[in-house]
């Protein structure tokens, strides 16, 4: 369960540390070594949005270096099938994938790949430091998770909104059974149906990969959502930018990217659907009023100096090489045509290529936020 507290998280105010306020609260003092180390972590965790968000990351000048190989991916296929078709598994080459609505999630969907979201999440929490960025009070009443995943952050939105009812929709059914009283899963389509008027608060996080029409998405969600309510995106832009200006364009890691956007577009998916402010244009667009835009930078890799920044690196990069293989074969076999053996010859060069340092490279992961007009019913 997260620590923070709702007003903690009141976007427009400078992003909050949250353990200073509990240190304070404390009383520890300055004599206490204890106490000094655990200031210097929240002047860290401090240091770590602020650079990330002004894109001033200061470098490690003794992390820079191309790190010690790396073993090959590990994955499992999972075992269990369940009867009816929408608890129904399909799997391809080797790995398992949802079977309602076939196809229209390319990236599966096994024990792998849930740890592999789960560790994002983590990522991102250390990143922001808060669920979410939108100011929507202390007692938000119904909230909907679209894309829900394991559904891990609507389990701690449920923790820390005991007086809300919390829905997470998915076409995948890998959420726990056991979840506190007011969260609930349901497997469908983010194509729901449900009373008009009703959300206070729609979130979307790592998504872009699978939408495949924003404005209708926004249009929908905007007609089931209250007046004055609130919809967040948080995605990141998945292409590797150099903060040194020292990547090549032929960078296997630029590559990689660059041909699972090919992939995803030949499928119908717009994977830089944030780039360029164009998702926050799309919002407002659709009728969203008070439409904010944040951008973060995510390292890769362990050249940050600031401590926060460089664990924040270490995750991501590893939850980049784990998701190697997950997140290629969609995109290049259903969407380039490639065979499954031209795919992992491939990834062998980028495998090796993310473990070079001196290119700084981070993605940057766009927090977006929109209301719905007051006088919108
Ligand atoms: C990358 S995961 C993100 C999970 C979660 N939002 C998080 O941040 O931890 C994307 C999820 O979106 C789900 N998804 C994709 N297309 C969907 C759709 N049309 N309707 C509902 N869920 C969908 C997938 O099944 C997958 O679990």
């Amino acid at each position: 369960m997260s620590s923070l507290t709702s007003t903690e998280h009141a976007a427009g105010a400078p992003f909050a540390s949250p353990g200073v306020t509990d240190r304070a609260a404390s009383g520890q003092t300055a004599a206490d070594p204890d106490a000094d180390e655990a200031d210097y972590d929240a002047q860290e965790e401090q240091r770590a949005i602020e650079q990330a968000e002004e894109g001033s990351i200061i470098v490690d000048s003794d992390d820079v270096a191309t790190d010690a190989g790396y073993e090959s991916d590990g994955h499992t296929a999972a075992s269990t099938s369940l009867a009816d078709s929408v608890r129904d598994y399909i799997y391809e080459n080797g790995r398992r994938y949802h079977r309602f609505r076939e196809g229209r999630y390319n990236f599966p969907n096994d024990d792998v790949e849930q740890q592999r979201e789960d560790m994002k999440h983590a990522m991102v929490k250390m990143l922001c430091g808060q669920l979410y960025f939108a100011p929507i009070g202390d007692s938000p009443h119904h909230v909907l998770d679209i894309g829900t995943g394991t559904g891990i952050w609507a389990i701690e939105m449920g923790d820390l909104f005991d007086s809300a009812s919390i829905l997470g929709v998915d076409l995948s059914p890998i959420q726990p059974e056991w979840v506190p009283p007011n969260v609930r899963f349901m497997v469908d389509d983010v194509d729901w149906l449900h009373p008009r008027n009703c959300f206070d608060y729609i979130h979307a996080r790592h998504t872009v990969m699978a939408i495949k029409n924003w404005p209708r998405l926004l249009r929908r969600a905007i007609e089931h959502m209250r007046p004055g309510g609130w919809f967040e995106i948080q995605e990141v832009l998945h292409y590797p930018i150099s903060h040194n200006g020292a990547m090549a364009a032929d960078h296997p890691v630029a590559k990689f990217w660059e041909l699972i956007h090919q992939g995803l577009s030949n499928l119908g998916v717009d994977f830089h659907a944030v780039a360029g402010g164009r998702l926050a244009n799309t919002m407002r667009d659709c009728g969203y009023v008070n439409v904010s835009e944040r951008t973060l930078q995510i390292p890769i890799g362990t050249w940050p100096k600031n401590k926060v920044l460089k664990t924040v690196g270490l995750y991501w990069r590893t939850i980049l090489l784990d998701g190697l293989q997950a997140i290629a074969l969609g995109p290049l076999m259903r969407g380039c045509g490639w065979s499954r053996e031209q795919v992992e010859v491939f990834l062998i060069q980028v495998r090796r290529a993310y473990h070079d340092n001196s290119c700084l490279m981070y993605m940057p992961l766009h927090i977006i936020y929109g209301q719905k007009p007051e006088s919108h019913y």
